[in-house]
């Protein structure tokens, strides 16, 4: 099969080059120049851990190429995939569909025989109807078929997510479409994963609904977690005694500083905004993002607190910027707004990630950068632990101790027992668990 993926990005880059490892044949388009340079030069513009050795095998084999021009290959292609971005529209927090639209225009007027035009796209209910409709009045003699297909990759573990889903939704009543996504997916298919076929505006509030889902699930571990602290439980306890319960189930029960990323604020805004235009509006999912968006700042709150309620003048070594471990990801990460809250208490900010520090330096305010943790905590007042990467899960205690002005550590994502780190004489101050106070 000939695919097409227009949008190399977090999503179409590894998609394109899965498909390609699938045996298909693929070309990953972008608009960005400099994205495509770096392609074809043999560099992968992003962090996703084993999609560097999958981009040059693949392009080894022949199998995967890039380009900025879309046309010569939507022209040869049997499907294509738009996964352009779909941000929060500035001011109303509706999905921004400017890049989806755009990209369907081009498409529609570089299609020859039938082709198959796939929104991998996350894309509010209707927006393949839309794209129909651009097709249908703006080049009525072309024949395509527009389908949903969602993504539910995770970044960081976006390669085995994509070749081992739980499920692939396809939104189409098209038989020949189906007949063409059969073959697609035909290779995860033998892989035993689920091809879930509907309605395609089914399949588009699928995807929102998922996200919706696990937004909510995580806040509500994050609710409990102050509660806990309140009353003297431990939340991690309460997460797994729950979570036990098969209908309930483990996952998404890590209390933290509240979900951040380039898919859960911006999707579940524009869920809610989608719901209101409907005049069916979802309460809990407008809730849910007014606690999450109360809580990062709290979160800046939390560690001001753990520094006797003063950070002016303070040194503060944050270890993690991006939203999660394992990608270099910034887009919504809450350390953009902790760090923010310690620089407007007079802090001053030392930070270090593995992976984030190139794309924070272009968000985050005037803090200075560090190589690795033990340099950060010289003379610090307390460490805050923002992001769980693994090599902040065993960090030398003694060290830091030695090095650190007021050995304190905020410890927002729970990654330390609160006994150890007690025994080497810190403060530890944690999600949802009993602070030990030096
Ligand atoms: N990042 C994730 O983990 C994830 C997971 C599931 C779904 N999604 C969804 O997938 C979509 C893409 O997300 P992403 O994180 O990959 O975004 P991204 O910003 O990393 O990539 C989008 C790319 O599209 C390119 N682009 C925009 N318009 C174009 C056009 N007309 N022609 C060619 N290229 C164009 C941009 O230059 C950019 O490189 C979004 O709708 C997102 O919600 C993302």
């Amino acid at each position: 099969m000939r695919i097409v993926m227009i949008g190399s990005g977090y999503v179409g880059l590894v998609s394109g080059a899965c498909f390609a490892d699938f045996g298909h044949h693929v070309t990953c388009v972008d608009k960005s120049e400099a994205k495509i340079t770096a392609l074809e030069a043999g560099e992968v513009p992003i962090f996703e851990p084993g999609l560097d050795a999958i981009i040059q095998q693949n392009r080894e084999a022949g199998r995967l190429d890039f380009s900025k021009n879309l046309a010569p290959s939507v022209g040869e292609a049997d499907v294509v995939f738009i996964a352009v971005g779909t941000p929060s529209r500035r001011g109303d927090g509706h999905a921004d569909l400017t890049y989806v639209y755009a990209a369907a225009r081009e498409i529609a007027a570089a299609v020859k025989g039938f082709t198959v035009v796939v929104t991998k796209s996350t894309v509010p209910v209707g927006t393949g109807d839309e794209i129909e409709r651009i097709f249908r009045e703006e080049f009525p003699e072309k024949d395509i078929a527009v389908v949903s297909n969602p993504e539910f990759l995770r970044e960081g573990a976006a390669i085995t997510d994509f070749k081992r889903p739980d499920r692939i939704v396809i939104g189409t009543e098209d038989a020949r479409a189906i007949e063409v996504m059969r073959e697609v997916y035909r290779p995860l298919y033998l892989n035993e994963a689920p091809l879930y076929f509907c309605e395609r505006r089914t399949s588009e509030l699928i995807k929102y609904a998922a996200n919706a889902f696990l937004a909510m699930k995580i806040t509500f571990i994050n609710e409990i977690a102050d509660l806990s602290e309140k009353i003297g439980a431990d939340v991690q306890k309460v997460a797994k005694g729950i979570g036990m319960d098969k209908r309930i189930g483990d996952k998404f029960l890590h209390a933290g500083p509240g979900y951040g990323g380039s898919c859960f604020p911006k999707d579940t805004l524009a869920l809610v905004k989608t719901a209101q235009d409907f005049d069916s509006p979802v309460r809990l999912i407008e809730t849910t993002v007014a606690i999450n968006d109360n809580r990062k700042r709290a979160m800046g709150r939390k560690v001001i607190a753990a520094c006797d309620g003063d950070v002016r003048g303070k040194k503060i070594a944050v270890l993690g910027l991006t939203f999660k471990p394992n990608t270099d990801d910034m887009r919504d990460a809450p350390s953009i707004t902790i760090v923010q809250a310690l620089l407007d208490g007079g802090a001053t900010v030392h930070a270090y990630d593995p992976e984030g520090m190139e794309a924070a330096k272009d968000i985050l305010g005037p803090i200075t950068y560090g190589k690795d943790p033990y340099e950060i905590a010289v003379d610090a007042d307390a460490i805050v632990i923002v992001t769980e990467w693994e090599e902040f899960r065993a960090l030398d205690l003694k060290r830091l101790k030695t090095v650190m002005k007021d050995p304190v550590i905020v410890d927002l994502r729970n990654i330390y027992p609160a006994s150890e780190v007690a025994k080497h004489g810190f403060g530890y101050f944690a999600i949802g668990r009993k602070p030990e106070r030096r």
